[in-house]
C-alpha cells in the first residue's frame, strides 16, 4: 500500500517532513557544540516531528547517541524516572545482554521487565517506594548513561509537565543532573510557552538561563506549498491554486490542520479545487460536531461570546477593547479580561506576537459556521 504523503502522526522521513532547514541546522549546531536548547511553540506546530527530523539527520553520526521521551502524562518525578528508563532501553540497550546489564544496575528498584503488547516494545517497570528511591533513580539512570564512553543527546518533550510533580524541588534536581552529565546535550521542548519561559527566564529558578531559546512558528507558506504540490505531481494528481489559498485561509498555515486536510483531500480526489477543500471541511466538521458541541459546555455564556467573537475575527489584538466589546455585544470590559484569562487556562485561546486566536483552528471554522449559535 502506498504511504499518503501526508503524514498525521509523529514522524516518517525526510521526504514526508517539510524545509524547516534553518531549524533543523541551528538544532543540530547547539546539540553538536553541547549547547542545551528549549524549542517553544503553540501546540501541533510540529515541535516533536523537528526532533525526530533532527535525530534522523543526526542518526548517521554514530558516537552521538539520541534519546526522546515525551512526559506528557506524567504526574510525579518517580514516573518520569519510569519513562526515562524505558528510553534508554530503546536507544542504547536493544540486544538481550545490555538489557540484562541495565536490569542489574537498576537492581535496587526491584525493575520489572515486560513487552509492550500494543507495540512489542521492551518495557521496564520500576518499583520506587520513596523519595531516597526517587533520587536514587535518577542518579542511577543519569550515571548509567554518563559512564557511556559515547555522547548523547536527550530530548524531553512536554518538559513544563515537571511543574505540576508533588515532589519537592523537581527543578532543582533535574537541573543538577543536566549540570553533571558533560556527555550529555538536552533539547527541552514543550507548548506551555508561559510556562517554560518561566522555568528558563527567571533568575529564581533553578534552570534561569541555563539554555539557549527557540520559538518554533508556522512553515513557511511558499515552501509549504511547493511541498504539496511535489508530492501531488509525484502521484499523478493536481492542486490548483485557490484550493492553497483556501486551505491557508481556513488554517492560517498551522501545520497539523494543514496536514490533516491535504491528508485527506490526496485520498479523495485527483485533482483539487477549492470546491473540494471546501467539500472536505464541511465533512470533516460534520465529523466533529459532538465533540464541538460538549466543548461549549466547558464555556459560560461571557467566555463563548469572546470565543465566538474571536472565531470571527480570526485573530484580535485587544478582546477587551471598547469598540470590539460593543460590536460583538459581549458584555463590560471588567468581567471580559477575567474571561479571556480562563479561556487561555483551558487552552481554547493563545495569544502569539500580540494576537489572540483560537487553538483549534477547525472548531473556528465550526464556531463561525454557526454564527448564532448560544451555549
Ligand atoms: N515539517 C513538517 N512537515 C510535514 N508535517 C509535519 C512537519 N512538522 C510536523 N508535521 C506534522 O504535523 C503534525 C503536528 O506535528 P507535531 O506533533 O510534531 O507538533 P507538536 O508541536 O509536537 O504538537 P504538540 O504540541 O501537540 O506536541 C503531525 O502530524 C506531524 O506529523
Ligand atoms: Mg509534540
Amino acid at each position: 500500500m502506498k504511504q499518503n504523503p501526508f503524514i498525521l502522526t509523529g514522524y516518517n522521513s525526510p521526504e514526508y517532513f517539510c524545509n524547516r532547514h534553518i531549524e533543523t541546522n541551528r538544532l543540530i549546531n547547539a546539540i553538536e557544540n553541547q549547547r542545551n536548547i528549549t524549542l517553544i511553540s503553540r501546540r501541533r506546530i510540529g515541535k516533536t516531528g523537528l526532533i525526530m527530523h533532527v535525530f534522523d539527520q543526526i542518526s548517521k553520526n554514530k558516537s552521538l547517541i539520541p534519546i526522546y521521551f515525551d512526559i506528557m502524562g506524567t504526574t510525579s518525578l518517580h514516573e518520569f524516572a519510569e519513562v526515562f528508563s524505558n528510553a534508554v532501553i530503546r536507544s542504547i540497550s536493544r540486544t538481550d545482554s545490555a538489557i540484562k546489564c541495565l536490569l542489574k544496575k537498576l537492581a535496587a528498584l526491584r525493575p520489572g521487565f515486560s513487552f509492550d503488547p500494543l507495540s512489542g516494545e521492551p518495557r521496564i517497570s520500576l518499583d520506587i517506594r520513596n523519595e531516597q528511591e526517587v533520587s536514587l533513580s535518577l542518579d542511577l539512570l543519569f550515571s548509567l548513561v554518563a559512564e557511556n564512553k559515547r555522547s548523547f543527546v536527550v530530548a524531553i518533550d512536554e518538559f513544563q509537565q515537571i511543574s505540576s510533580y508533588p515532589e519537592k524541588n523537581v527543578e532543582a534536581i533535574l537541573r543538577n543532573h543536566v549540570q553533571q552529565t558533560g556527555n550529555i546535550g538536552f533539547v527541552f521542548s514543550g507548548s506551555k510557552k508561559h510556562m517554560l519561559s518561566e522555568m528558563f527566564s527567571q533568575p529564581s529558578r533553578p534552570f534561569f538561563s541555563s539554555t539557549e531559546m527557540m520559538f518554533l512558528d508556522v512553515i513557511d507558506r511558499r515552501e509549504y506549498f511547493n511541498f504539496i504540490r511535489s508530492h501531488f505531481s509525484k502521484r499523478g494528481k493536481v492542486i490548483q491554486d485557490d484550493a492553497l489559498n483556501s486551505i491557508a485561509e481556513y488554517t492560517g498555515m498551522h501545520t497539523f490542520y494543514v496536514q490533516f486536510l491535504f491528508n485527506r483531500l490526496f485520498s479523495l480526489f485527483k485533482n483539487v479545487s477549492s470546491e473540494e477543500v471546501k467539500q472536505s471541511m464541511q465533512r470533516i466538521l460534520n465529523e466533529n460536531q459532538p465533540v464541538y458541541a460538549s466543548y461549549l459546555n466547558l464555556l459560560t455564556i461571557i467566555q463563548y461570546r469572546i470565543l465566538r467573537a474571536i472565531a470571527l475575527e480570526g485573530a484580535v489584538e485587544s478582546p477587551t477593547a471598547g469598540s470590539f466589546l460593543a460590536r460583538y455585544e459581549i458584555g463590560a470590559a471588567s468581567t471580559v479580561s477575567q474571561a479571556v484569562e480562563s479561556l487561555a487556562r483551558k487552552e481554547f485561546i493563545q495569544n502569539e506576537s500580540g494576537q489572540w486566536s483560537l487553538q483549534d483552528k477547525f472548531f473556528a471554522q465550526w464556531i463561525r459556521s454557526k454564527k448564532g449559535l448560544r451555549p
